[in-house]
């Protein structure tokens, strides 16, 4: 028997938490697993907000149970068409046969190819608010945050906001559903690799979703994804953290990210990482593109300025899991890095070149001109190597100090 979560007056939280999938979209680690959250709004009528993945369907019932008995749902509104949070709607139409559906009109459109369902559906428009008794829902259209089709929905007597994917991340929630129940530090590399994974693409929509809500009075935050954030706990904290992360602003560290067959590719990353490290830089995380996994990589892309990718050549090409995550920063639109490049060739020079044209198309700041090394490391390209992870590590201490000093 699921005891009901009351996380307001007559708002609970009938959310579920995934500690059996792998792949999260088939695609990304879940090693702290994930939660898919849904909401009531139990008033003269009742509001549920999203459902959850079909997977755990079953535990979404009973949960619905344990807060409505045999009381009947008359909305269900639907923030966001993913199908972690779709997925149950046409069971719950099935048990719930009158019940109406609310949400924009690319959710209208997405409801009848997903699903098949026509009937009893409420198309809102932007702002447009919908009486429940004493709480009033109203609609706030917020396209790419992460779907087209995405909007978020405001309490506005409560000053509650359910935001979609919106301030959500990856990690299930372990007993407590409000911050202020947890330790919240262990979600923050997390929000940062789901944000950066899964919504960083979209960065320009997330900004103009920021100021759309940022007139709006906001005491509790619930997500689709990870704990509830209230004004006692993280709130403040979250908004500042996906502004941040929006903008692609970044703290001043150094990402070094190479891929290396034979270890000649690893002693130049090694020698750049010890010269930025001996100039003082302390913030340095190094990835070998062949065991970290890609999303892990991203998330520290997202968060630190300095960026360096060395590749052997292969194939008359990058090194494919160095093209895999070249592709993957190109996708994200990933801005303002100051950038390095190093590359390895036997008798055909491709990968530098490579680095160098993806600089050029990103814009980045190319803090040094590539350091190309052929077979084996001689003297002058570990002094090109050293003096990249020097100039590196000033450029960005320099950066530290400005945002210090501002
Ligand atoms: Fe959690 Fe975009 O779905």
């Amino acid at each position: 028997m699921y005891k009901p979560f009351e996380i307001a007056n007559n708002i609970y939280y009938v959310g579920v938490n995934d500690r059996t999938k792998h792949l999260f979209e088939s695609m990304w680690p879940l090693p702290h697993g994930v939660s898919y959250n849904s909401y009531i709004v139990d008033d003269e009528k009742v509001a549920l907000i999203d459902t959850v993945d079909i997977c755990y369907s079953d535990v979404f019932f009973k949960k619905l149970v344990s807060v409505l008995g045999d009381k009947k749902i008359d909305y269900l509104v639907v923030n966001h068409m993913e199908p972690d949070h779709s997925g149950s709607i046409e069971l719950l139409v099935s048990r719930y046969p009158d019940i109406q559906i609310v949400g924009s009109k690319r959710s209208v459109e997405m409801l009848k190819g997903y699903y098949g369902i026509t009937r009893n559906l409420i198309q809102m428009e932007d702002l447009q608010e919908l009486a429940l008794g004493n709480n009033t829902l109203q609609f706030f259209m917020t396209p790419m945050v992460h779907w087209p089709e995405t909007m978020m929905t405001y309490v506005k007597e409560k000053k509650i906001v359910f935001s979609g994917d919106a301030f959500g991340t990856f990690g299930t929630i372990d007993g407590g559903v409000l911050d202020t129940q947890l330790r919240t530090e262990k979600y923050r590399d997390e929000m940062i690799r789901y944000y950066s994974n899964i919504v960083g693409k979209f960065g320009s929509p997330v900004q103009t979703a920021l100021k759309k809500m940022s007139g709006v009075e906001i005491e509790i935050i619930c997500s689709t994804h990870g704990p509830v954030w209230t004004k006692d706990g993280d709130a403040d904290e979250v908004i500042k953290l996906y502004d941040k992360l929006s903008k692609y602003e970044s703290d001043s560290g150094l990402v070094i990210a190479y891929g290396s067959m034979y270890g000649h590719t690893e002693e130049l990353a090694e020698t750049i990482a010890c010269a930025a490290a001996e100039s003082g830089l302390k913030d340095i995380v190094m990835h070998n593109v062949a065991k970290s996994h890609v999303s892990d990589i991203i998330r520290d892309v997202f968060k630190y300025k300095g960026l360096i990718i060395g590749s052997p050549t292969y194939n008359n090409k990058l090194y494919p899991e160095v093209e895999s995550l070249v592709s993957s920063l190109q996708n994200r639109s990933v801005k303002n890095r100051v950038f390095g490049c190093f590359g390895g060739f036997t008798w055909s020079d491709a990968s530098a070149k490579n680095l160098l044209a993806f600089a050029n198309d990103m814009e980045f700041e190319l803090i040094a001109d590539p350091v190309v090394i052929k077979q084996g490391m001689l003297n002058d390209v570990q002094e090109a190597a050293q003096s990249l992870g020097e100039k590196m590590a000033e450029k960005l201490l320099l950066v530290r100090t400005e945002v210090v000093d501002a």
